[in-house]
């Protein structure tokens, strides 16, 4: 099924805002994002769902021993802690401290060691040329200024090396998904846009432009199970995945509002299933594969 491919209200700035209000804190657009990408288990959603793409965008890079590599918007290490296996020099960047805290225990339990540092996206820490590879697996898509975050992709990546991401389309489930969720979020801060843009070819070459001598681009697929029937994989969202765990929190003193907002995920997780009939819900997504050489 062809589905929008319009910018739509992002779901992360507009649900952080009305969570964050709703409890009476008065936070910047950067500290709500924060704040929302730490509730539920961000760790057992990303083991439960994503944790497959870590180790294929690691091999995708051809990341190896002795590469100095920075993962934007890490996590809890799904591709930080791969690359760190592989035996690279690893930094870990996420704007969330809970989310580094749970991957600096993933990677103590691999026995891998690496550095995690809470930063932006849109502003790296870092100086010119200072890594071999540059990755983020659904996750720098998620800052709001698109080509910020590329020109800091670029920017700390050493001349020939490599940038290489994984990103949800606007024509996948992704896609429909931030669609149902947005719909029921208050309006997103100006300017922000919405993640499943860096799904689109043509989106992702005009942001790098020339700055990158070749880009390859590939969409596949990958698949989340869940732990039941549709209604269980709403249920997982809602306990682990900060984003619909801030929406839902928001529309705590609006249950008709709530009560549709489910109506309409679970119509999504119904429709949506690929399973057979009498076996657990499993959802198929798809993703943009970018791996690009620096100049
Ligand atoms: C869907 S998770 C992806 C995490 C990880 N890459 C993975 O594959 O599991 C999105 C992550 O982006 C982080 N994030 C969102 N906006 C960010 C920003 N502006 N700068 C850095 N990290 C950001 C969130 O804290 C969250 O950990």
């Amino acid at each position: 099924m062809q589905r929008s491919t319009t910018t739509k209200p992002p779901i992360l700035q507009a649900a952080a805002r009305a969570a964050i209000a709703d409890a009476g804190r008065d936070l910047d657009v950067k500290a709500q994002q924060r704040a929302l990408w730490a509730l539920g288990d961000y760790h057992r959603f990303a083991t439960h769902t994503v944790w497959e793409l870590g180790p294929l965008l690691v091999r995708a890079c051809g990341i190896s021993t002795g590469q100095r590599v920075l993962d934007v918007a890490a996590g809890t290490g799904n591709v930080a802690i791969r690359a760190a296996e592989a035996g690279a020099q690893v930094v870990a960047l996420d704007l969330t401290p809970e989310n580094l805290e749970a991957g600096r225990r993933a990677a103590r339990e691999r026995g891998v060691e690496l550095e995690w540092v809470e930063a932006d996206a849109e502003a790296l820490p870092f100086g010119d040329g200072g890594f071999d590879v540059v990755t983020s697996c659904v996750g720098a898509i998620f800052a709001a200024d698109h080509r910020a975050v590329a020109d800091e992709l670029v920017r700390v990546c050493r001349p020939g090396g490599t940038i290489g991401m994984v990103n949800f389309t606007p024509e996948g489930l992704a896609g429909e998904f931030f669609e149902l969720f947005g719909r029921y979020a208050p309006p997103p801060p100006p300017g922000a846009l919405s993640p499943v843009l860096w799904g689109s070819e043509a989106y992702v070459r005009e942001l790098f432009g020339d700055r990158l001598a070749r880009l390859e681009l590939s969409r596949s697929s990958y698949v989340e199970r869940s732990p039941g029937d549709p209604a269980a994989y709403c249920d997982f969202f809602k306990q682990t995945f900060g984003p619909v765990v801030g929406l839902y929190a928001a529309l705590a003193d609006r249950p008709d509002e709530r009560a549709a907002l489910d109506r309409d995920f679970l119509d999504f997780a119904t429709r949506a299933n690929t399973a057979p009939p009498d076996r657990p819900a499993e959802y198929r997504y798809e993703y943009l594969l970018v791996v690009g050489r620096r100049r």
